[in-house]
């Protein structure tokens, strides 16, 4: 058994190999961009959300492990992708010869980050679902050619800035987000991701805290 690290499958030519494969997938469908940076971006807001509320180290390190690979699955197929991303992610991390308990914890917290395909029922799925739905950004967006057709290449050009912070003294997991409202309207950003944020509001009271939303700096949640 090995002590498996984020570091470990960033050193992994076929991990790396899997994440690009399912990020050219969804390029050629048309999608925003889900490969290296957006996994890196989730991995380490997954990891931040647990170290801020005091989870164990290794907890926190599941937890950006789960953030790096919870979107090979669309190597596949964008359908059920928590499923096939979780399946691929075993066979990754049994190989590098993580303890199976730790694959299960990882591969539940997969399986269940995408909202309304999903139940939380532990922290590090809890954070993995806050940090996924945190990663709302221009930088996304592959090409500007369908701004004008496409509600989530607006909505995400449209978003110059995110953060996620976390205040651990008073349980606020805060998402602020800046918003140019010449490319996209605040609405917009409800119409397709109220879902999301519904999600992130049950994932955060999980985790005994509250939910808020900033956008443009006007609190919406
Ligand atoms: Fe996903
Ligand atoms: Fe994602």
């Amino acid at each position: 058994m090995s002590v498996v690290t984020v570091h470990h499958l960033k050193q992994s030519p076929k991990v790396m190999h899997y994440i690009q494969q399912a990020d050219r997938y969804l390029e050629r469908i048309g999608y925003t961009e889900h490969g290296l940076r957006h996994g890196q971006i989730v991995s380490s807001l997954a990891g931040k959300i647990l170290r801020k509320l005091n989870y164990s180290r290794r907890r926190v390190e599941l937890a950006a492990i789960a953030g790096l690979l919870h979107d090979i699955g669309n190597l596949i197929n964008r359908q059920e992708h928590p499923i096939s991303s979780a399946l691929l992610a075993k066979g990754l991390l049994e190989e590098l010869g993580m303890p199976d308990a730790e694959v299960l914890d990882v591969v539940m917290a997969i399986g269940n980050h995408e909202e309304g395909q999903g139940e939380v029922t532990d922290e590090v799925t809890a954070a993995l679902l806050l940090a996924d739905k945190a990663d709302v950004h221009r930088s996304r967006v592959r090409t500007r050619k369908y701004l004008s057709v496409d509600i989530h290449d607006r909505v995400n050009f449209a978003a110059t800035k995110a953060t996620l912070q976390v205040n651990p003294k008073e349980r606020i997991i805060t998402l602020r987000l800046t918003i140019d409202t010449a490319i996209s309207q605040v609405m917009e950003y409800f119409e397709i991701f109220l879902s999301r944020m519904l999600a992130s509001r049950r994932a955060a009271e999980f985790l005994k805290c509250r939910y808020a939303l900033f956008i443009n700096r006007v609190q919406l949640l």
